[in-house]
């Protein structure tokens, strides 16, 4: 009885260990952050689109320029980056992206959280 009770407590140790590695793995734009947008804020964010927020997504670069409403992305600055605050649903201007019906899950907008929170790493 009570040793099954402690194995409990290990298996929930191990799990919560793996949990925080997964968590400060070094994220980038290319492996981590590319894929969701290519699944959620293209083609309006591509350059040829002709977007109204000038923001363009087609590569790294393009969304370090910024939009209409300045950098979209601060280094290490979430909460002041529209990139990320344009996921909430009451953003500083505007509408919530994307502006679709397909919002993206919570542990997709964490991980453009932490992206930024880690430096924004192309
Ligand atoms: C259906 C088209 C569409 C989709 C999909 C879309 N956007 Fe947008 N986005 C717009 C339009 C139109 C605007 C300008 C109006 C506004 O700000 O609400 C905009 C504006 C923005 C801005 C403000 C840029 C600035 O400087 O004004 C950000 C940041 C942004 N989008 C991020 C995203 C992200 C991140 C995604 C994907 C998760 C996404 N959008 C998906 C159409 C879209």
């Amino acid at each position: 009885m009570k040793a099954s009770h402690l194995s409990g407590i290990v298996v929930a140790a191990l799990v919560m260990t793996t949990t925080s590695v997964s968590q400060t793995k070094s994220l980038s734009y290319k492996q981590d952050v590319q894929p969701v947008v290519k699944q959620y804020c293209l083609p309006c964010h591509l350059e040829e689109s002709e977007n109204p927020s000038d923001l363009f997504m087609d590569d790294f670069e393009k969304l370090s320029k910024g939009g209409r409403n300045g950098p979209a992305v601060l280094a290490q600055k979430p909460k002041e980056s529209n990139f990320y605050l344009k996921l909430l649903p009451d953003p500083p201007f505007g509408k919530q992206m994307p502006r679709t019906k397909k919002k993206l899950k919570d542990d997709e907008v964490k991980l453009i959280y932490d992206w930024i929170l880690q430096g924004a790493k192309p």
